[in-house]
């Protein structure tokens, strides 16, 4: 029993250590029931290594492309926009035109917080590895949606009604721009909540 724990002992200090396979199984049959170290044709076990100065993982290499297009629509673009729009324009319901746009700073946060995203949204989509068609208007639409984003911010930061409603339909002509140019399907099926309904009665006069 107790040989058999030291050996797993031994197994698992030179697996952190990186020892390799073969130098493992070595170590572990020479290994006698003698404490390590007091037999000198046995070596004392090494000492783990001490921990890297950097752990990040070779995955996470500075710009590297992790998720491709449809996760950074899903998860990062539609969302950002849906939050943005939410909080613009005007919907009627049964007691008439309500005016989305925020009335706290809470919400205007939301906007200004979902407009940065979608400006850099813009840039995730130029990277090399994501952009589907570099040479092509590609990037022009991706520039579109950094440009819609911007605005979006000021007309945040200024917590103006008008601006906030103008960059929301400016950043749904760049997403309806690159899917009409870029996606081979309808346009109405990409969307699990209904954008194009949203914008329209966005538009519904007060
Ligand atoms: C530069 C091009 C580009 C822009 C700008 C763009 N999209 Fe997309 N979008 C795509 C492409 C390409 C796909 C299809 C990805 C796939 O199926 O692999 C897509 C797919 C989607 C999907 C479907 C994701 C899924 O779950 O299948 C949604 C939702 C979406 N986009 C929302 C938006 C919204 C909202 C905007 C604007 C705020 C926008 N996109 C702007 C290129 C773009």
């Amino acid at each position: 029993m107790r040989l058999s724990h030291r050996l797993v002992g031994v197994a698992m200090i030179s697996a952190i250590a990186g020892l390799s396979g073969a130098a493992l199984s070595g170590a572990a049959l020479a290994q006698s029931p003698t404490p390590p170290g007091s037999d000198p044709a046995v070596p004392p076990a090494p000492r783990p290594a001490p921990p890297i100065a950097s752990p990040i993982p070779p995955i996470l290499a500075p710009g590297r492309v992790l998720l491709g297009v449809k996760d950074v629509m899903r998860h990062i673009v539609n969302p950002a926009a849906e939050a943005f729009w939410a909080r613009s324009g005007e919907v009627d319901d049964e007691k008439g035109a309500k005016d989305r746009t925020p009335v706290d700073d809470e919400n205007w946060k939301v906007s200004l917080d979902s407009a940065a995203q979608l400006v850099e949204a813009g840039n995730l989509l130029q990277m090399e590895g994501r952009a589907r068609d570099p040479n092509g208007p590609w990037m022009k639409y991706a520039i579109q949606l950094t440009n819609a984003g911007l605005s979006a911010m000021s007309a945040a930061q200024a917590k103006n009604h008008d601006k906030t409603f103008e960059a929301g339909s400016a950043i749904y002509d760049s997403c309806f721009a690159c899917h009409g140019r870029y996606i081979p399907r309808p346009k109405d099926s990409l969307y699990k909540h209904d954008i194009d309904k949203d914008l329209q009665d966005a538009k519904k006069p007060k």
